[in-house]
């Protein structure tokens, strides 16, 4: 008996399907494609027609190479192995002016995205003016250089609905790329929708040629607002009761009196998944399904967990922890972190890995 992560291809690629729904997406496979796997990920998404991959990781962009021969791969964090860009026909962000200056001949051949900064300020130029220098520069630069063939941006406030920060990124952004065009530039690709704005605006932006989308696409929404049925979870987490303990009003259960049981003949059940499987102790403080019923989760070790349960539930019953009723994107509202902070935290060297 082990803790099992488990993904149904059959409801992973329907949900793929749906939040496509025809547009042109670049699919976001970044830190192991939030830990569902990039070689799954990406064979998922090549079945599904979608032909342009981003990541952060040069490694990565080299793994969906081999995975996708003729994709765009962009990579949306600078590296100085222009090297391997060149070999390997991945395009990358231009992060900065004095990135730029710095490597522009080292850059030749290379096909840079200029990235705009906008509201998040992790990284890109600061304003159109930084980017129409660019531009100018490598206009007027007659020997070998960089290709640029992209623009683009990064939301930051796209999944908040109570604040103006969202209309004011994407008014920033829309003005930058239009102004750009307006001028007689020209890019093979514009790209800045994640997610949260791709779904909330139901299109991909004028101009644009693709959504950048991740989260949607493994299965969790982007914001509560969003139906539970427009997004499906292909996910479930699942460990057994090893066995189940009794003890009494004012005995401490677990390390460092974790949890005191509130009354006589309390029954906890002893389950093989912890914190070191990527349990986030956030996560803890919320129910477990045993035998389609809930349970609360009581204290929470590296290996283990105990549960309160009643006397309908034995050793060797199933627990679940996550699936399509304990969605991570229903603990994602109540709090418990991110969806890719749930998500990136399983640690599948400990869990069984299985692709159903
Ligand atoms: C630069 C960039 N683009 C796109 C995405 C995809 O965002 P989401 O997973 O919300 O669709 C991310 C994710 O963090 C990102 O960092």
């Amino acid at each position: 008996m082990t803790a099992i992560w488990r993904v149904d291809r059959k409801i992973f690629q329907q949900n793929v399907k749906r939040v496509q729904n025809g547009h042109p997406i670049m699919a976001v496979v970044k830190n192991n494609a939030y830990n569902y796997g990039l070689s799954f990920a990406v064979e998922q998404f090549l079945e599904a027609g979608i032909q342009c991959f981003s990541t952060t990781s040069l490694n990565e962009a080299i793994e969906i190479r081999e995975l996708a021969p003729t994709a765009s791969i962009f990579l949306m964090n600078p590296t100085q192995s222009f090297d391997i860009l060149r070999q390997y026909d991945i395009q990358m962000t231009l992060p900065s002016l004095a990135f730029y200056y710095k490597y522009k001949e080292a850059l030749a051949g290379v096909k840079v995205h200029l990235e705009y900064e906008n509201l998040l300020h992790r990284s890109g130029f600061k304003t159109l003016d930084e980017i129409q220098e660019v531009l100018a520069d490598h206009e007027a630069n007659a020997s070998t250089k960089m290709e640029i063939t992209g623009l683009w941006t990064h939301f930051g406030y796209a999944d908040e609905f109570d604040v103006e920060d969202y209309e004011i990124e994407r008014a920033a952004w829309l003005n930058i790329v239009e102004k750009l065009l307006n001028q007689g530039y020209t890019f093979n690709m514009v790209h800045a929708q994640n997610s949260a704005s791709f779904i909330r605006e139901g299109q991909i932006f004028p101009h644009h040629t693709h959504a950048r989308v991740g989260i949607a696409l493994y299965g969790s929404r982007p914001y509560s607002a969003l139906p539970r049925e427009q997004i499906a979870q292909a996910l479930t987490v699942q460990a057994n009761v090893l066995q189940v303990r009794t003890v009494q009003e004012g005995q401490h259960c677990g390390y460092s009196f974790a949890y005191t049981a509130v009354r006589d003949n309390t029954r906890l059940a002893v389950v093989d998944l912890g914190y070191g499987d990527g349990v986030l102790r956030t996560r803890a403080q919320h129910d477990v399904l045993i035998n389609n019923k809930r349970y609360p989760i009581r204290a929470l070790m590296m290996s283990h967990m105990f549960v309160e349960v009643d006397e309908y539930v034995q050793a060797q019953d199933t627990v679940i922890l996550y699936n399509e009723d304990l969605r991570i994107d229903d603990y994602t509202f109540k709090g418990v972190g991110a969806n890719s902070e749930q998500l990136s935290a399983l640690n599948l060297d400990s869990l069984t890995k299985e692709y159903k």
